[in-house]
């Protein structure tokens, strides 16, 4: 059986349109025109209800309940209106969000800096605390720095010291002559005197390449640091004062320094500067030899480094030195193989 809605019943089917005019009313007044004329003592619904009274009993069990819900849907929607008109607008949007704040928030993962940059950064700072600047230069590098100016001539037998990656491109104006890769980051010493006259003090952290095969104690790319201080009057006492006092700020002052004699072209005299085995406590062992680790090269600058950038070695000395920064972070951290750092484990380098 199908019924005929009367007129006004057919309220129930327009809920959408009335709830639609509740939303367009945004001020006070507008939303009690919109109460008067549905809610209100003659507005619709009431006026609907009384219809109801005039339906036959089968229509009201249908209309009767119809009518209820609307009215309790109008009534709903008006109070919630009512609400939205008086609470401010920031408590509205926070509702709207349902932001709540005592739930869990979404973990952050954060990145850590790899052990051996950490290093360089603590040698870098232990030298900036004496006085020291830092500078960086190329790791691809022409002849002239890697080897001309640091007294190490072409065709040299102590060339044979390093073991270069050479790059396939040469100067066609033959000044810096071929390029490499730089084996060590000595070629900044002459960088900078050419730039800069004494005094001078300052630290070169960077990236260097050999091509050697790898061992437990060498990589065929690692990273040094280099120092050099030049001025009039420095002495080989300054050289070991520095020194020592950069091993004891990184390694503590229980730690035992050994400087034996060494040969590096671009020195003299030149040492080797070496840290007590951190395995065998200086006894000897596989990893160390003969109880010691050495970590850096150093010397007073050769009076031919000073000429060939144009400084009087008369007038001025000055020390330098390379360290190894892997060397360091093996001794301080007690790691037996320098190819841990560059494996990629991150079991391993989520200890640092
Ligand atoms: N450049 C040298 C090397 O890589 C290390 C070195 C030795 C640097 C003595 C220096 C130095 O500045 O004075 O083997």
């Amino acid at each position: 059986m199908t019924m005929q809605l009367p007129p006004d019943i057919s309220l129930v089917s327009e809920l959408h349109a009335i709830e639609a005019e509740l939303a367009a009313a945004t001020n006070a007044t507008a939303l009690e025109a919109w109460r008067v004329k549905y809610l209100g003592r003659r507005g619709r619904l009431s006026q609907l209800t009384q219809q109801l009274g005039s339906l036959s009993l089968e229509q009201r069990r249908a209309f009767g309940p119809l009518v209820n819900d609307a009215k309790r849907t109008l009534e709903d929607l008006f109070a919630a209106a009512q609400r939205a008109l008086q609470e401010p607008k920031a408590a509205r949007e926070s509702a709207a969000h349902h932001l709540d704040v005592t739930l869990p928030g979404k973990p952050v993962t954060l990145g850590r800096l790899h052990p051996i940059t950490q290093t360089v950064r603590e040698i870098c700072a232990a030298f900036q605390g004496m006085g020291f600047d830092v500078a960086e230069g190329p790791e691809v590098e022409w002849e002239r720095y890697n080897f001309d100016l640091l007294n190490i001539p072409r065709d040299h037998p102590a060339r044979d010291m390093w073991d270069t990656l050479w790059i396939n491109w040469t100067d066609p104006n033959e000044e810096g002559r071929r390029m490499l890769l730089r084996t060590h980051t000595s070629p900044m010493q002459g960088r900078i005197m050419e730039q800069a006259k004494p005094p001078i003090r300052v630290v070169v952290p960077g990236k260097v390449f050999r091509h050697e095969a790898t061992d437990a104690r060498h990589e065929w790319h690692f990273f040094q640091v280099e120092g050099l201080a030049v001025d009039r009057g420095i002495t080989f006492a300054d050289l070991k004062g520095t020194l020592y006092e950069f091993a004891r700020r990184i390694f503590g002052a229980d730690r035992r320094v050994r400087f034996r004699c060494d040969y590096f072209p671009f020195v003299e005299p030149g040492v080797e500067m070496a840290i007590d085995c951190f395995l065998c406590k200086g006894e000897g062992c596989s990893l160390c030899g003969d109880g010691w680790i050495e970590i850096m090269g150093a010397g007073m600058v050769h009076p031919n480094v000073f000429s060939a950038v144009g400084y009087d070695p008369e007038e001025y000395t000055g020390f330098a030195f390379g360290i190894g920064a892997e060397r360091v972070a093996m001794l301080k951290h007690g790691i037996d193989d320098i190819r841990r750092f560059y494996a990629n484990d991150l079991r391993f380098l989520r200890q640092f």
